[in-house]
Order: C-alpha cells, then sequence, then structure tokens
C-alpha cells in the first residue's frame, strides 16, 4: 500500500494505473476506520483492479457547533486496517492540501439535501457533495462505494452523479452492525456505557417498524409513532428526527403503495452524540 498526501503524486499514480488498462474503486472515508468502512473496501477489491481509500476529515461539511475538532483522528491505526484490507492507494490529505485558499465553489444537490439531515445540519450536504466532488476529479474511479449507513448521503451522491453526467458507478452497500444490532460508526466511541448500551433502540425500532410494515400496516402515522415511542423509552435518548420517506427522492410518504421503497430514518442524540440508522425496504 503506498501512503499519498498529495493530489499531484496521486494523479502521477493513478495515471499509471489507468495505462496498465486496470479499473480504479474508491472509498471515501473520514477515517477511525471500522468493519463498516472495511466492507466497503471488500465490495471495491470485488470490483476493481486497484482501490482507492481517501481519509479527510472534512471542515466543509461540519456545522460550527459540531465536532470537527474533536471528531476521532488514529491515522497509524487506520493505516493498518487499511493495507490488511487490501487498499492499494491511502489518500491522506493535509486540510491546507485540499482547501489551500478558502473554496468559492460550492456542488448543492436541491430537494434529496433538503429533509432529514439536512434540515438539522444546514449546508452538511453541500460540504459533502463539495468534497466528494473534488475527491471524483482528483481520483476519477470506475466505481465508487458508499454505505447505506448514510442512506441520505448516497442518494445525494447518486443524484450529483447523475445530474453532472460523471462517468462513475455509484455502489450503496449494505450496513455493517454490532451483534446487538447497533450500526457501526466512528461516533460510537464517544459513548459512554449507558448511552451504548440504549443506543441498540435505534436498530429495534427500526426491525419493529419494518415488521409492523410487513404486516400490512396501512397509516405512515402508526409506523413513525411506534419508532418515536420505543426511543423515547430510553431516558439518555433525544430525538432529532424520526421520519418515514421514500427512497431514494427522500421525499414524505404521505400513504403506502404497493411498489414504494421505503426509507425509515431516525437521527437521535445521545448525550453530546448524534446517531444515524435507518432501514430500506419494499412494500
Ligand atoms: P465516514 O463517516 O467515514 O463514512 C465513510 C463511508 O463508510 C460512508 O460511505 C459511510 O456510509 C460508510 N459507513 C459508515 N458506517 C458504516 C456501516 N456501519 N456500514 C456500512 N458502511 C458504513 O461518510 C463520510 O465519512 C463522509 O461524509 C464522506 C463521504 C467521506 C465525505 O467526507
Amino acid at each position: 500500500m503506498k501512503q499519498i498526501t498529495t493530489i499531484s503524486e496521486l494523479r502521477r499514480e493513478l495515471q499509471l494505473i489507468r495505462q496498465e488498462g486496470k479499473s480504479i474503486g474508491l472509498v471515501p472515508t473520514m477515517g477511525y476506520l471500522h468493519a463498516g468502512h472495511l466492507s466497503l473496501v471488500e465490495a471495491a477489491r470485488e470490483a476493481c483492479d486497484a482501490v482507492v481509500m481517501s481519509i479527510f476529515v472534512n471542515p466543509l461539511q461540519f456545522g460550527p457547533n459540531e465536532d470537527f475538532e474533536r471528531y476521532p483522528r488514529d491515522l497509524a491505526r487506520d493505516s493498518k486496517l487499511a493495507e490488511s484490507a487490501g487498499v492499494d492507494f491511502l489518500f491522506t490529505p493535509s486540510v491546507e492540501e485540499m482547501y489551500p485558499q478558502p473554496i468559492l465553489t460550492k456542488v448543492s444537490v436541491g430537494q434529496v439535501s433538503e429533509p432529514l439531515c439536512g434540515r438539522n445540519r444546514p449546508g452538511h450536504f453541500d460540504g459533502v457533495a463539495t468534497v466528494v466532488s473534488k475527491l471524483f476529479h482528483i481520483v476519477w474511479p470506475d466505481k465508487a462505494f458508499f454505505g447505506q449507513k448514510d442512506a441520505q448521503q448516497l442518494a445525494v451522491i447518486e443524484q450529483m452523479v447523475f445530474d453532472l453526467s460523471m462517468p462513475i458507478t455509484v455502489v450503496g452497500c449494505p450496513i455493517v452492525r454490532e451483534a446487538d444490532g447497533l450500526a457501526l460508526s466512528s461516533r460510537n466511541v464517544y459513548l459512554n456505557e449507558a448511552e451504548r448500551s440504549q443506543a441498540t433502540v435505534l436498530y429495534r425500532s427500526l426491525q419493529a417498524a419494518q415488521q409492523m410494515l410487513r404486516g400490512g400496516e396501512t397509516s405512515v402515522a402508526a409506523v413513525r409513532d411506534l419508532v418515536i415511542e420505543m426511543i423515547n423509552d430510553q431516558p439518555l435518548a433525544e430525538i432529532d428526527y424520526v421520519e418515514v420517506v421514500n427512497y431514494p427522492s427522500m421525499s414524505p410518504v404521505e400513504e403506502f403503495r404497493p411498489g414504494q421503497q421505503i426509507c425509515i430514518a431516525v437521527a437521535v442524540r445521545f448525550g453530546r452524540t448524534r446517531l444515524i440508522d435507518n432501514v430500506i425496504t419494499a412494500i
């Protein structure tokens, strides 16, 4: 594995790969790697000849009162994990390398970005779309791999790639969970013991909702209320949102209709830690 910190060197290396006729897969991350990130590398290895992983904690996607400064970072550990997972090029640029001057260009994806996390984290998806677009321009991968853990992010990237005719296939990969159902996240390390144990309610409530849908429930409000009720039963949980939306448009679901693809998405705070989770299910 080669670890590379500059855009020009990465471009030079990937030029050689391309000249050999090899395909390139990109796995963008913010590091503090866990098995969820590594599952994306595995998917990339299966689909592409060479795998690039980026680790960059992107200041553009954090709000002024969010956790940019304290976001967990451990490059030495990440580098070992990435290498043993089979990453060929680990791109770890500094903020100065990515944004040598204040960036004036913004990629903003309408509608899909607006509800859910877009409403709770103004500017977040502009920051994500901008940095992912920049990474795409640096790497020009054949395929790029994203987790369904961040379902709205995946929908935003797919929309961006479609709208801007980027010659890149976006591949969505399933959510990797702990044995008790909690979705893996770099932010899970923030949780204390009590919060960690109550956080399992996210997936439990989503499963209960899915069960209700499969049982033929017709009321969107009833499904949403069940999730809200279960989460509110946990004293340390504070709901940011619980939404039932169409996937991938992220538009609100007014009523259930056969053939619909539904995403039930939640964002919940435990102390200072904000967790998200979702299930996507066809009716
Ligand atoms: P980060 O939170 O590090 O996540 C990197 C990728 O890993 C994302 O595609 C995310 O959906 C995926 N991922 C995280 N947890 C997962 C899990 N439990 N199972 C499966 N996949 C999981 O998302 C970002 O970084 C950033 O917004 C980024 C796209 C890199 C842009 O800065």
